[in-house]
């Protein structure tokens, strides 16, 4: 199967200039060392280290992309961002829908599939975050969960080449905790099968499927081993060059 390993770091609401500036430079170093790695590398800052970041990422393979935008290209939208604007400042992807927006904000599943369109037409591509609360889970309605957001929130016009898919079950996030590796095996090959229905079996196919939720050096290997885990999407662990370069090398070799 030809789908390229993406190591995604989800920086949240976190650093300042000079963080951004150092924390970009030495992932951009480390990665230029790897010389032409069998992976994918992106970073995904908060909007105000973007230029700063895009700039101290000159000449790596490091992609960035943002957390989050709107549904329209320009106007009166006080305090949001546009998928346009993002690509004018050098994003190549942005992350929509993720749990934090869902819950902060009260994003929809709705709202999530108009976001991704918008991102696709200004030549964008997404990482659409779904995963399930521990209620959920508890409840056994993991996959449910899964697969409602998935019909919901990924447009029908979606492709392999265009959005990734972030499976975060939400207590896992910044918790330290994580499913078993059988469990996560389980919940990305349901995924893979509903993408089938909703995109085509090509698309589903090549379309990766991230884990996001507590990654760090000590579990990515498992994790990234699994067959259908094609990446990671990780927040506390990209914070830190050597960590989030250590998740990378368990998977990305010379
Ligand atoms: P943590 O890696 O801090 O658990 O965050 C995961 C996440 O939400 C990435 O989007």
């Amino acid at each position: 199967m030809s789908r390229k390993i993406l190591i995604a770091g989800n920086w949240k609401m976190n650093g300042l200039l000079e963080d951004g500036k150092a924390l970009a430079g030495n992932v951009a170093a480390e990665v230029k060392k790897l010389g032409k790695p069998e992976c994918e590398f992106l970073v995904c800052p908060p909007f105000t280290l973007l230029t700063t970041v895009k700039k101290a990422l000159r000449g790596s393979k490091v992609a960035m992309g943002a957390q989050d935008c709107h549904t329209a290209e320009k106007g009166a939208h006080t305090g949001d961002i546009s998928p346009v604007m993002l690509k004018d400042c050098g994003c190549s992807y942005v992350i929509i829908g993720h749990s934090e927006r869902r819950a902060d904000h009260h994003e929809s599943n709705e709202l999530i599939c108009q976001k991704a369109e918008a991102a696709h037409k200004a030549g964008l591509k997404t990482v659409i975050c779904i995963g399930e609360t521990e209620a959920e889970r508890d409840a056994q309605k993991t996959i449910d969960v899964c697969t409602r957001q998935i019909m919901g929130s990924v447009p029908d016009s979606a492709t392999a080449a265009d959005t990734v898919i972030a499976y975060e079950p939400v207590w896992a996030i910044g918790t330290g905790k994580t499913p078993t590796t059988a469990d996560v095996e389980e919940v990305h090959a349901a995924i893979r099968k509903v993408l089938a229905k909703k995109l085509g079996k090509g698309n589903a196919n090549k379309m990766r499927i991230l884990y996001g939720g507590s990654m760090k050096p000590a579990n990515a290997a498992a994790l990234l081993s699994l067959p259908d885990v094609d990446g990671g999407l990780i927040g506390g662990a990209s914070l830190k060059a050597s960590d989030f370069m250590a998740i990378a090398a368990s998977v990305c070799k010379k």
